[in-house]
């Protein structure tokens, strides 16, 4: 049931209801300005989290708490616009975040004239992440988890398949300016993480200003955050009464408490049999 909300686009499933479908169609021109910066991911994978520290890294104002914005309008979607803003009016550097494959996005990117930052996170916990955002935070999937399972791992979701987005980064990296970046390592060592991002950004920063960095991008923060924890955004693109929260536990291994014996052999079968020759190593508790 949760197809009905699916838009493909060359082999791409987007999220049909914030979508400007005329945007996408023209993407591969959109203008790449060599000081804009990126976060990729496969939904549910640390998207919110890495908006946040964007934010807090480029904007000195979001540092010391005086900013009035939301996460959505400091870093948006690319695809998923929101609050239709003229992105061609930011000023720079413009940050952005997008779920899109490497095949998909603008031309400008492939010749390295922006930097990304692809995040990725253990699939099964991206799985059940995923299930609770379809059930209970935009309500577009009605079924038990699984069938959320099956839907997952044939790729019938905004995203499509998991393997094919990690794989198809990771196989193109060399067209790109990109650093891989896992969830799991930022939720063990968060300062060693936001340091690790301002190099690659050439960013440097205080002492003091890594504090306030990682004092405001921790779980706890940013889900009491109004301006962080997008429980107001969700209304906006999808329209719903949402029961969920988009920060709901924020932790690693919480599939342990959700797949059976049965489906985590499965799961494991068939991501040995897609994974073999991948060399990124994966944190699964
Ligand atoms: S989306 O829809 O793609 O934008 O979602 P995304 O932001 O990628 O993923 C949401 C999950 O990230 C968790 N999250 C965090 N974990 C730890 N620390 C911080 N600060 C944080 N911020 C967001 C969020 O809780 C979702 O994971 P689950 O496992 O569902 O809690």
């Amino acid at each position: 049931d949760i197809e009905k909300f699916l838009f493909k686009f060359k082999g791409y499933y987007f999220n049909r209801l914030p979508l400007d479908i005329g945007f996408i169609e023209n993407l591969d021109n959109f203008e790449i300005r060599e000081n804009d910066v990126f976060i990729i991911t496969y939904p549910k994978s640390g998207t919110i989290w890495f908006q946040q520290l964007l934010s807090l890294i480029y904007s000195e104002d979001h540092r010391k708490g005086a900013g009035k914005l939301e996460t959505m309008d400091r870093v948006p979607f690319l695809e998923y616009n929101f609050r239709k803003m003229d992105f061609e009016e930011r000023p720079s550097p413009r940050l952005f975040s997008t779920h899109l494959p490497y095949y998909l996005v603008p031309s400008g990117l492939k010749n390295k004239k922006a930097k990304i930052i692809y995040v990725y996170r253990n699939p099964k916990d991206v799985m059940c992440s995923y299930f609770h955002f379809a059930k209970n935070v935009v309500s577009q999937f009605t079924g038990t988890f699984e069938e959320f399972v099956k839907q997952f791992l044939e790729g019938r979701v905004m995203g499509s398949l998991w393997f094919d987005h990690i794989k198809g980064w990771y196989e193109h990296r060399s067209l790109f300016n990109i650093q891989f970046m896992t969830y799991e390592e930022m939720k063990k060592d968060l300062r060693g993480s936001v340091s690790k991002i301002c190099k690659f950004l050439g960013k440097g920063l205080s002492e003091e200003d890594m504090d306030a960095v990682v004092r405001q991008a921790t779980f706890e923060n940013m889900k009491d955050d109004p301006l962080a924890n997008y429980d107001n955004i969700i209304a906006i693109g999808y329209g719903l009464n949402v029961k969920g929260h988009f920060l709901r536990k924020g932790t690693i291994g919480d599939w342990k408490n959700h797949l059976t014996v049965e489906q985590n052999e499965r799961f494991d079968q068939i991501f040995q049999r897609e994974m073999k020759d991948f060399p990124l190593e994966f944190i699964w508790d």
